[in-house]
């Protein structure tokens, strides 16, 4: 019989290395429950270009994320997103929520929030992959197994633009520029930076298709489920 994986594991890592795919397929052959934090950020970022306010005014975004209802799916092959019961799920892809969603995730007071509301779900799994950006060193500290994903820059712009359906060059370069923008500006805020957790297995995908780091992971899931027999 196969040893089942019980405990959390954390996918963290840049935009366009395949985070998301793996996450989902990671949880789905484990069988575990599968919580997307960035979907809980664009959720927020959405309530905030709803209210109007400036995304300037950190007060202010706080305050009417606080007084929002944000609800997220915790399974792997269906995609729940909702703000007052209204479903979001394609709405928080869109360009203008890609483009306002770092100020909103770099205030403190928002961040609070979402990762209490991440701790809630997690609690209520017995196995679950969590992807996001500050999971490891933040939101699950004790996680059973941390993975942070990574890729060259120019792969992962490729990697993208095939997601979103842009050949031209030009449109690459665009999309290669936004990237780095919105890495630079979560790897250097002030509260829960990215960057890998000490503990966490760095996997760089740049030459690896998504089943390869999908084996991987679940490879390194199998290993934790063998330590925790033995000892
Ligand atoms: O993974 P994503 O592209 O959907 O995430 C959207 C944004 O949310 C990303 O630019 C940074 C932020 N984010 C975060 O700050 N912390 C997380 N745990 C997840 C996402």
């Amino acid at each position: 019989m196969t040893a089942t994986f019980r405990g959390q594991i954390t996918l963290d890592g840049p935009s366009g290395t395949g985070k998301s795919s793996v996450a989902r397929a990671v949880a789905a052959r484990l069988g575990a429950a599968y919580l997307d934090t960035g979907a809980m950020y664009r959720a927020a970022t959405v309530v905030v270009l709803d209210s109007g306010v400036s995304l300037d005014d950190a007060d202010a975004v706080a305050r009417v994320v606080a007084g929002a209802t944000i609800e997220v799916g915790t399974t792997a092959d269906a995609e729940l997103v909702q703000v007052e019961g209204v479903d979001v799920a394609d709405r928080i892809r869109s360009a203008e929520v890609t483009r306002a969603v770092s100020p909103v995730s770099a205030v403190p007071a928002v961040r609070r929030q979402l990762v209490d509301q991440q701790r809630a779900l997690v609690a209520a799994a017995d196995a679950v992959v969590v992807e996001g950006r500050d999971i490891g060193t933040v939101v699950l500290p004790d996680a059973t197994l941390k993975v942070y994903l990574t890729a060259a820059p120019e792969v992962r712009a490729e990697r993208r633009a095939g997601q979103l359906g842009l050949t031209t060059a030009a449109e690459i370069a665009d999309l290669a520029e936004d990237l780095r923008r919105r890495d630079e500006y979560d790897s250097s805020r002030a509260d829960s930076p990215l960057r890998p957790a000490v503990d966490a297995i760095v996997v760089d995908s740049t030459d690896l298709d998504r089943e390869a780091v999908v084996d991987k992971v679940v490879e390194l899931a199998a290993s934790t489920v063998g330590a925790g027999e033995r000892s």
